[in-house]
């Protein structure tokens, strides 16, 4: 991808490195627990470091926003009058910053290169905002600490999501998978040798719409809201302990049971139902929906001898393009903004 700055050379950056503030963000997926985590429940998500953002910060003038290069979005944030305003979360979460440097006097020109696919479930506007946030904290020469990182991020989520629970504000900022309950993400234990496969339907959703249509499933029966929680929190405890103990069949069963629970709350469609059913065929463990659905993507476990058939099985009946990810590879390392302990699901 072509770069749209220009490069100089001083005593903190090489010949090569851009000039003004540089920051850097990545994928998420949810394995367990989208949605409920909204109402309570913990969840369970892993970065996806592939599929990254780079964000580029510089000074800007007012009304006179760097001129995007095809595949780029951007912002002028802290210029009200600013008609590019491709990316509002990310553009709250600067502004926000700057508000909190008080630096509310300054504009920055942002240009964000994204690799993750939009509105398809995978963090793009949580990873867009850390990026920026950090690209404008580099800018200024500012130590932006995890926890405010964090903060920030989530600030512009409360926009994308209309309700945040933060999971993907914590998931698109560390380093290894995470149990995320509350506001706070626990580094995980693995102990499985699998492939995660990541089916994109190629059909945006929209995380807001999607949020706003559980929330009123939830409310209309408030008993059958109360099961389908203590439901959701059983497959995600018990897949804390799978993830740690190695135990793909049940995990695998867990995702199914989390998959049905989502299509009652009604986030799945038919053409995540179709992937779902590709998948399984092709020999998977489990699979459903991650993200907020209505689109978005799905996510497949399988043997990693069977990753590649259980890929071409998903595209064969229709994904747009497919990620495998080795459960081997994450580091139980959570990199967290918010506190973070190790936890052992063997040990439960
Ligand atoms: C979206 O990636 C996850 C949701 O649970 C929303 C949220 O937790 O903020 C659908």
């Amino acid at each position: 991808m072509n770069s749209p700055v220009r490069e100089r050379a001083d005593h903190h950056r090489t010949a090569r490195e851009p000039v003004g503030g540089v920051g850097r963000a990545h994928a998420k997926a949810i394995l367990l627990g989208e949605h409920t985590v909204v109402h309570g429940t913990p969840a369970i998500a892993f970065p996806l470091p592939t599929l990254s953002v780079r964000a580029i910060a510089r000074p800007g003038t007012a009304g006179a926003a760097t001129v995007l290069p095809e595949g780029h979005f951007g912002f002028l944030a802290g210029d009200p009058e600013s008609g590019r305003h491709t990316l509002s979360g990310p553009r709250v979460a600067v502004e926000e910053a700057l508000r909190r440097w008080g630096l509310t006097d300054r504009i920055v020109d942002v240009v964000v290169e994204c690799d993750i696919p939009l509105a398809r479930g995978l963090g793009s506007s949580a990873a867009c905002a850390g990026a920026a946030v950090r690209a404008t904290a580099d800018l200024f020469g500012r130590t932006v600490d995890p926890v405010t990182l964090y903060e920030l991020v989530q600030v512009g989520e409360q926009i994308a999501h209309g309700r945040a629970s933060g999971i993907d504000a914590s998931a698109v900022l560390a380093q290894g998978p995470i149990r995320f309950h509350g506001g706070t993400a626990t580094a995980l234990d693995i102990g499985l040798d699998a492939v995660l496969v990541i089916a994109d339907t190629g059909v945006p959703g929209s995380t807001q719409h999607a949020v706003a249509g559980v929330r009123q499933v939830l409310e209309r029966d408030p008993g059958a809201a109360r099961r389908t929680l203590a439901r959701a929190d059983e497959l995600i405890d018990a897949a804390v302990h799978d993830l740690s103990a190695g135990h793909a069949a049940a995990l695998g069963k867990s995702m199914l049971a989390f998959q049905e629970l989502l299509s009652e709350l009604g986030v799945s469609t038919t053409h995540i139902d179709t992937l779902v059913t590709a998948a399984l065929d092709a020999g998977a463990y489990g699979a459903k929906l991650t993200g907020a659905g209505l689109g978005g993507c799905v996510l497949a476990l399988t043997e990693p001898a069977e990753a590649a058939s259980v890929s071409a099985a998903l595209r064969r009946a229709g994904a747009a393009q497919t990620w495998t990810v080795p459960t081997r590879g994450m580091r139980a390392d959570a990199g967290s903004p918010t506190p973070s302990t190790p936890e052992r699901g063997a040990d439960r």
